[in-house]
């Protein structure tokens, strides 16, 4: 019998994460794009402070990228497919972005990573915000018709599919994005989580956005049955202090919990987990002033992902989860080393007692657009800003190999 707290179990899934909003560069028909100008036209003081640009230009290096993770060890690749591209206007169908997304999985392959493919991570074309995005009458329609029509790409050889990147954030930050293109932004999306925690998402939003996800599933399954489908949920370890569990409860319920009971007939449920909110009696509690604090200002508590996966294990029994991001903003690799190896062993611990976890994605393969700018560097892979070199960090060799030893990385 193998000793799970040191060996992978078989089949466990070993990779890095992307976003294409985030690495492939000039995404000019996203909603995203089109809100980075607007920042840019109103000037300094908002969440925006740079535009996406070129990002990592992954657009066309994407196989350097993969040959890079496949070296390291990963045996799995995140990635996701960008909808403003592949339907550039209602109902019209990019074959050449199609097949663009086809060679990346057939590239995966050939390098030995399984792709998981993410239909939506944040971004949506233009159009379809223009038509009030996921507020929009027919939005669920357009997505199912949009997963329907990207087929081809996963028809073969994707195992997993994510149909929506962390529905909770959107359903908590729509309506901040939709405050900041009309120049009204209160403050910074990003840092919220570390001062005043997310917005409470608007349950419409969540209602649209759980609809949504359903259609696209039918959509998937009824064009290729074998896929598994599941969505990706942003969960930080929530505790409450001594007689807050109440409040606690309020802060979490609307903002995670609804969305990981919704995946409760799914084939699987990503989580990702960063760092930990902590509230009193009165509210969210402030990152203590001697806390170690990443980039993002987030409180560096690795613990948390081993938390999550309980807390969602808790929530929606039975199904198998993978954590599809976790990882920290820091210019130092030694804290990233840190971070992921307590992180880790909070998850195999987690494993150990019973909660059945299919696999782990680092966030991220690559530093990139961290929504607004490119201070927060999460990435295993450095790049240079104007001639893209990348050059990988320790913790990527270090990570990657646990992937092809089979083993836990320990620091
Ligand atoms: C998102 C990523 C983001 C990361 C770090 C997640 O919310 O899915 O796109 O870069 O966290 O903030």
């Amino acid at each position: 019998m193998t000793d799970p707290r040191t060996t992978l179990p078989e089949g466990f899934l070993w990779g890095a994460s992307t976003a294409a909003h985030q690495t492939e560069g000039a995404n000019h028909n996203s909603d995203w794009w089109e809100l980075e100008h607007l920042a840019l036209e109103q000037g300094p003081g908002g969440h925006i402070e740079e535009p996406s640009g070129d990002a990592c230009d992954s657009f066309h290096r994407w196989p350097e990228d993969m040959d890079l993770l496949a070296g390291f060890g990963f045996t799995d690749y995140r990635f996701s497919m960008e909808w403003a591209r592949i339907e550039p206007a209602p109902g019209e169908i990019s074959r050449a972005a199609i097949d663009h997304y086809r060679r990346m999985v057939e590239g995966a392959h050939q390098r030995g990573l399984r792709p998981l493919v993410t239909l939506n991570h944040f971004t949506t074309p233009r159009w379809f915000a223009a038509r009030g995005s996921w507020y929009g009458e027919d939005a669920a329609d357009r997505f199912a018709r949009f997963a329907e029509a990207a087929a081809p790409v996963y028809a073969d050889g994707v195992d997993h599919l994510c149909t929506i990147n962390e529905p909770n954030m959107v359903a908590a930050l729509l309506p901040v994005l939709a405050q900041a293109a009309a120049g009204t932004e209160a403050g910074g999306a990003t840092e919220q989580l570390a001062t005043t925690g997310i917005p409470e998402p608007d349950p419409h939003l969540t209602e649209a956005l759980t609809r949504a996800h359903r259609r696209a599933v039918e959509a998937v399954k009824s064009h290729v049955p074998h896929v598994r489908t599941g969505w990706s949920v942003s969960v930080q370890a929530c505790q409450a202090l001594e007689g807050a569990e109440a409040a606690a409860d309020a802060y979490s319920r609307p903002r995670q919990d609804v969305f990981l009971e919704a995946a409760r007939d799914d084939d699987w449920l990503g989580v990702q987990t960063y760092t930990r909110i902590v509230v009193g009696p009165d509210g969210l509690l402030p990152v203590p002033d001697d806390a170690e604090r990443t980039l993002t200002g987030w409180e560096f508590y690795p613990e948390a992902l081993g938390e999550a996966v309980r807390r969602t294990a808790e929530l929606a029994p039975g199904v198998p989860l993978v954590v599809t991001e976790n990882g920290i903003a820091t210019g130092d690799d030694t804290r990233r080393v840190a971070y992921t190896s307590g992180a880790l062993a909070g998850l195999a611990d987690a494993m150990a007692d019973g909660i059945d976890v299919r696999g782990y994605f680092h966030w991220t393969a690559l530093d990139n657009y961290e929504w607004g700018s490119y201070r927060p560097t999460f990435g295993l892979i450095a790049v240079d800003r104007t001639t893209f070199a990348r050059t990988p960090k320790p913790s990527a060799g270090w990570l990657g190999a646990a992937g092809r030893d089979r083993r836990w990385p320990t620091a």
